[in-house]
């Protein structure tokens, strides 16, 4: 039943009474949730889309079934009650509010609307073109050119008096010498806070670890109701000027001429355009939208507005909103949509990362079908199930994001979202290490998503060191199919005709490639060993590896304990080669290889006795003058140390080079010896 609590294609017809009151119940209650929190609290709970989506459902809940509209909807209610603490003023003009149009479409049949409205020798007229601005409405009165009052919006009919706080802006004019023959004047506008403003002043609170805005409009909105107007004073607002509601002279006709004379009597007003069809008026909000982020302030749209006044009067008002003026909103940044599925992608590297499949929707501008959810711990974090409606967020360029899941809207028959335990490409088992956000496959060797990869790596210098067979050919065969795994490179020589065939490629070149893969086969083990790719073991670690096994054989058979002896290996190491050489596919490829031919020295373990560090262990932290940190390390390994990762009770000392952070706080910490960069090269004998 819950199910289409929000814009879902659901079919509602077939719904009962009671079911579409629920519903109506339930948007209301979320309405007006959001409403206090906006309005009075100044701290919104919903993204100004999602508040729209909900109102969206609601109304068209009210147009299909107007004999269940609820007495208390708030669909034609502006903004809410007044906090208590400020005098309440009721306007002599109501404040209204505007409508939305989202698209062309939308934009041409508010035009038309108007035209249905006029006569004939009024046809398309004049629309002048204001930014919206994203602060929050005030209503200013002067008399006789001195400022006397300031409102806010409050419900539309009755605001709250913020004069003393609004004389703090350094913008608004308190005395208009232009104005002083008129009697009343009332001038409505935006208080905002510029961007530049909002930023210093979030960065101030989070010094002085006070609460932080959510955005520039709470930020105005919350320093116009500080009680202490000083503080009011203190925050960086600005007012700007969008109509004049009572004492404009009678000599002024249009919109643009009324925000031309603000502007000369000493308000600020923003950018105005002037046009005449609405091919016009699109090319100006797509300008608008290119140029948005470099405003001083934020704005979420432009407003459209029939430009000469006396038309605005004829064509009136509805009971929310002006016929004659429109907002053109900018795409929603935020929308609800629901998450029919997650599915499980491999990517080169064998991370398994989380793809939530959406009902398409349109975000930022364009339709989106596909959410990263990043990996398993994102939906622990989210809590997210296949089936539950979700808000996706996407502004500019940056990827869209799962930022909300209506827990409340959940099917009941959903169930919670399980890592799969086996690689949804190649089967071989899945692992997550204590502690890591990713899971991985571990078929590194043989799982189609990741071989490319693998090959790549695979042929480097550092690795088999296939210096004939470069990336390009690489990646060539491979899309021809010659080659899938590592192993298959040692039978290229079977397919010397399809090389030819294939890559137009000279007898001579194939030569030199099927000799340098001969070469290659004799090798070391610690290439070798990097050579497998696996995930955490890079040069460094499979010498360590090489080293404190000697053969492949008793690598491969090693528990994680055994590992960890290893210096250099971790706990998340020792559990990814561990896997690794526990995926059945990985073993076939490691003994096509050997059976190909691979082969190496038997390796000359260095018998630690005797040496100088026999028994120590060296942690390095910081940057090196003389060498790379890796190069410390082997000179250390040289004299018999074992070099590990994390300062312990057990280390013997700390190599600490420039910018030691928190491994030489700890070594302080444990009295563990800090060696400085001199003291080592002596040691080693630099
Ligand atoms: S004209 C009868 N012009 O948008 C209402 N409003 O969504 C006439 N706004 O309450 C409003 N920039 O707070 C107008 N250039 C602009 C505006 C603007 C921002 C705000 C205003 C209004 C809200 C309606």
């Amino acid at each position: 039943m819950t199910d289409s609590l929000l814009p879902t294609p659901s079919s509602k017809s077939t719904l009962i009474d009671d079911t579409i009151i629920t519903q109506m119940r339930t948007l209301i209650g979320a309405i007006k949730k959001h409403n206090y929190a906006y309005y009075v609290l100044d701290n919104p709970i919903l993204e100004d889309s999602e508040y729209d989506q909900l109102r969206l459902s609601l109304v068209e809940l009210e147009e299909q079934y107007p004999d269940l509209v609820q007495p208390d909807s708030p669909i034609n209610q502006v903004g809410d009650t007044p906090l208590s603490a400020f005098n309440q003023v009721t306007h002599d003009v109501p404040m209204l509010s505007l409508g939305n149009v989202f698209d062309y479409d939308d934009l041409h049949n508010f035009m038309r609307r108007v035209n249905d409205r006029l006569s004939d020798a009024q046809q398309n007229p004049e629309y002048e073109i204001e930014l919206k601005l994203d602060g929050l409405a005030v209503s200013l009165k002067y008399e006789y050119g001195q400022f006397v009052q300031a409102v806010t919006r409050g419900d539309g009919r009755v605001g709250e008096d913020i004069t003393q706080n609004t004389k703090t802006i350094r913008n608004l004019p308190l005395w208009l010498s232009d104005a002083k023959d008129i009697e009343l004047l009332e001038v409505r506008g935006e208080v905002l806070m510029p961007k530049a403003g909002f930023e210093r002043l979030n960065r101030l609170a989070e010094e002085n670890e006070d609460k932080t805005f959510a955005n520039p409009r709470n930020a105005a909105a919350g320093s116009l109701r500080q009680l202490d107007p000083a503080v009011a004073a203190s925050r960086p607002l600005a007012f700007y000027a969008y109509s004049v509601n009572q004492g404009l002279p009678d000599i002024i006709e249009t919109q643009s001429a009324a925000l031309a004379w603000l502007k000369d009597i000493g308000f600020t007003v923003s950018a105005v355009e002037v046009v005449s069809n609405p091919r016009a008026a699109q090319v100006y909000y797509e300008s608008v939208i290119e140029t948005r982020d470099d405003l001083p302030f934020e704005i979420d749209g432009t407003v459209i507005k029939v430009n000469s006044l006396a038309l605005q009067q004829q064509l009136g008002y509805l009971s929310r909103e002006p016929r004659w003026a429109t907002a053109y909103k900018f795409p929603a940044e935020t929308v609800i949509t629901r998450l029919n599925n997650i599915e499980w992608q491999v990517g080169r590297t064998g991370q398994l990362t989380p793809v939530g499949k959406l009902e398409p929707v349109k975000v930022g501008g364009v339709t989106v079908s596909n959410v990263t959810l990043h990996n398993f711990g994102e939906i622990q974090r989210l809590d997210v199930r296949a089936g539950d409606m979700v808000s996706v967020h996407r502004a500019g360029d940056v990827i869209p994001k799962v930022t909300r899941v209506w827990h409340e809207q959940r099917p009941d028959n959903s169930e919670p979202v399980t890592l799969p335990s086996n690689c949804p490409v190649c089967d071989s088992p899945v692992i997550l290490p204590e502690g890591e956000a990713l899971a991985r496959c571990t078929g590194g060797l043989f799982c189609p998503a990741q071989q490319q990869e693998a090959l790549i790596h695979f042929v480097s210098r550092r690795a088999m060191d296939i210096d004939g067979l470069g990336e390009r050919w690489l990646i060539s065969f491979f899309e021809h199919g010659l080659v899938k795994t590592v192993a298959d490179i040692y039978q290229l020589h079977n397919h010397q005709d399809d090389l030819i065939t294939y890559e137009k490629l000279g007898e001579k070149s194939v030569n030199n490639i099927i000799s340098a893969i001969e070469d290659s086969k004799h090798t070391t083990l610690a290439r070798f060993i990097y050579a497998l790719g696996i995930r955490g073991v890079g040069e460094t670690t499979a010498q360590n590896l090489a080293q404190q096994f000697g053969e492949l054989d008793s690598l491969m058979a090693a528990d994680i304990d055994t590992l960890l002896q290893t210096p250099d290996v971790g706990a998340i190491t020792a559990e990814l080669i561990y896997e690794f050489f526990r995926a059945p596919h990985n073993i076939e490829v490691i003994d096509e290889l050997i059976k190909a031919g691979v082969h190496w020295d038997a390796v000359e373990q260095t018998v630690a006795e005797g040496l100088p560090l026999d028994g120590q262990t060296w942690v390095i932290t910081g940057a090196l003058d003389s060498m790379a940190r890796d190069e410390a390390k082997a000179k250390l390994q040289a004299l018999g140390a074992k070099v590990v990762g994390s300062v312990s009770a057990k280390t013997t000392a700390l190599l600490a080079g420039e910018k030691a952070g928190s491994k030489l706080t700890k070594a302080e910490k444990l009295g563990v010896k800090v060696v400085g960069e001199d003291e080592f090269l002596a040691l080693v004998g630099d």
